[in-house]
């Protein structure tokens, strides 16, 4: 029997290591057609080489800039002819106190964690509607249940995902277009490379002793677009077993 996954078009930011390859990987693995956007064009051309995807399923893509998200799924769909999932997944944890007026890195979450998701929506959203089906995933956080300090402003981008979110599940029923939500806790990724402050990176490498491996995320996408067309799983959140908070 042929699975909901097989053949579906998924576009993929972020894509470039982490949560993106790992998930590029097991959708490939189970029939899905990716195409991968990130900066970092060489990880994305070793992603395609290791996973055989066609030579055009990827495009380097900064999430920042609505022209190059739009063009991203436009690849998609020239080269498949549809966009079936849009897993908006770009996203960077500078933490750090507010004091510390670190106010660039709160611009540039902001800038990909937030509007990069909208601009996913945005470059999906015509298609889906004209196709009377897709998928959005957006990808949250524990932070994005949970608030604390050195946390303010990453959390804050994970709220305003889950808000975008639910306001995007409710908006896009008439179109039969599914949404997803998935919150992960600590994960073994790059992603605490991304902070800058020498004490909350102390710290956050402590919590991050305990992360599970990325496919624990890949899993959970993939159980997302496999349900049933009548099916939608709007929200998955998942710690690692050891993790309290
Ligand atoms: N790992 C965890 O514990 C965890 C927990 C909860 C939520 N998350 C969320 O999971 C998502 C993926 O993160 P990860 O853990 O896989 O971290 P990661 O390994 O650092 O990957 C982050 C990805 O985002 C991409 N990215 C960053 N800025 C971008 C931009 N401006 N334009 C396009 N792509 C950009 C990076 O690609 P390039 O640098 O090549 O552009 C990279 O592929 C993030 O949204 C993160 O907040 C992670």
């Amino acid at each position: 029997m042929m699975s909901v996954i097989e053949n579906k078009v998924v576009v993929i930011t972020g894509a470039s290591s982490g949560l993106g390859a790992e998930t590029a990987r097991h959708l490939a693995k189970a029939g899905a057609r990716v195409v991968l956007g990130a900066r970092r064009i060489e990880r994305l051309e070793s992603l395609s080489s290791e996973l055989r995807l066609h030579p055009e399923a990827m495009q380097k893509t900064d999430v920042t800039d609505r022209a190059q998200m739009q063009a991203l799924v436009d690849r998609a769909v020239n080269l498949y002819g549809r966009v079936d999932v849009m897993l908006n997944n770009a996203g960077l944890m500078p933490s750090s106190m507010l004091d510390k007026l670190k106010v660039d890195e709160w611009d540039r979450m902001i800038d990909v964690n937030i509007k990069g998701v909208l601009y996913g929506i945005a470059a999906v959203l015509p298609y889906m509607q004209k196709q009377m089906s897709g998928q959005i995933i957006n990808v949250s956080s524990v932070a994005g249940h949970k608030v604390g300090p050195g946390g303010a402003v990453y959390a804050g981008t994970k709220w305003a995902v889950r808000a975008i979110s639910e306001g995007l599940r409710q908006e896009v029923k008439p179109w039969n277009i599914r949404t997803t939500i998935v919150s992960p806790g600590a994960v073994a990724t790059e992603l605490i490379n991304t902070i800058t402050d020498s004490d909350i990176a102390a710290g956050m490498a402590k919590t991050y002793e305990k992360a599970i491996p990325a496919s624990s995320f890949a899993r959970v996408v993939e159980f997302a677009i496999n349900q049933p067309d009548d099916v939608d799983i709007n929200e998955v959140l998942f710690r690692p077993t050891t993790q309290a908070y």
